[in-house]
């Protein structure tokens, strides 16, 4: 008897907002490998030929929509096309987010105390209100149906503080304190429960809601010394690379996890296990 596999997403629809960014990327390209059909929504999308380096186009199976999660009216645009080309999507990664880098200028990386109002409401706008109307307008659709799987995408500093000694660093090079912002960590600890509210008020409806919790990725353009403090921290000894959270996107998306909701899975190398 041929067994099922676990992790079919062949032909499932499946949204990956922020799909043009590092990780969300990754999550697009492995899904489409699978057979999957990829809608991307991203605030702004390049041009053909710029997408024809980073996507397969000719698979037929990934489109892009202009969509800025923070408006619900873009966003319902969005799904309008998504049904209309493929259907009512039966996976939403609610991957899109916006943080605060090693490399940011000391208006926006200084200390709690002068962190700009505007900020912090930009980041919780994004981070939180982007996922509450993609969750609201496309798993909306999708509970209609009686069927989904909604991945939020969190961050171990959304679980627990940022080690400020990583970024000390800086202040040594620029005379200026570097601290890793509020408004990011604030922004994603918010979408655990919510993320628990969702999969109790759909848990009856077949629509999943859970959480993946990524650490650090590598970027080249980190400077040296952070990815040193960062990797002096981490259990694992390195930092992730981008494809390292594809296992995990695969195993939530897909009926490998279809008795699990309301649930955070953890893939940090370890961060937080001290
Ligand atoms: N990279 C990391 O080290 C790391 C670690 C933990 C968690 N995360 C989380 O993983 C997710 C992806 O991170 P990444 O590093 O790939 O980010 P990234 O900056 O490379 O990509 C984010 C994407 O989201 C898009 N986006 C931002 N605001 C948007 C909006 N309003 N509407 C539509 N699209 C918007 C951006 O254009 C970009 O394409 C984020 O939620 C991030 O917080 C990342």
């Amino acid at each position: 008897m041929q067994r099922k596999d676990l992790f079919d997403l062949s032909d499932r629809v499946i949204v990956v907002t922020g799909g043009l960014g590092q990780i969300g990327r990754q999550f697009a390209l492995e899904f489409i490998d699978r057979g999957a059909k990829v809608a991307i929504l991203n605030r702004r999308i390049p041009d053909r030929a710029a997408l024809a380096e980073k996507f397969p186009l000719d698979s037929g199976r990934v489109e892009f929509f202009a969509a800025d999660i923070t408006k619900k009216e873009s966003v319902k645009a969005a799904l309008a096309g998504i049904v209309e080309k493929w259907g009512v999507p039966h996976v939403l990664v609610n991957n899109a987010g916006i943080d605060t880098q090693p490399s940011a200028p000391p208006e926006v990386s200084g200390p709690f105390e002068d962190f700009p109002e505007e900020v912090w409401r930009e980041v919780l706008e994004v981070n939180m209100t982007g996922t509450f109307i993609c969750c609201q307008v496309i798993g909306g659709a999708m509970a209609k149906e009686g069927r989904g799987s909604i991945v939020n995408v969190g961050s171990i500093y959304g679980m627990l503080s940022p080690v400020q000694d990583i970024y000390a660093y800086k202040e040594k090079k620029t005379g200026k304190p570097f601290i890793k912002p509020v408004a990011y960590c604030a922004s994603k600890s918010g979408l655990y429960n919510f993320t628990r509210y969702l999969a109790t008020y759909w848990g009856r409806k077949g629509v999943r809601v859970n959480i993946l919790t990524p650490s650090g990725v590598w970027r080249e353009t980190q400077d040296a010394e952070f990815q040193a403090n960062y990797c002096a921290r981490m259990p694992i000894g390195r930092m992730a690379m981008e494809d390292e959270y594809n296992g995990a996107i695969v195993f939530l998306a897909s009926d490998a996890s279809k008795y699990m909701t309301g649930s955070n899975l953890v893939v940090d190398g370890g961060w937080t296990a001290w």
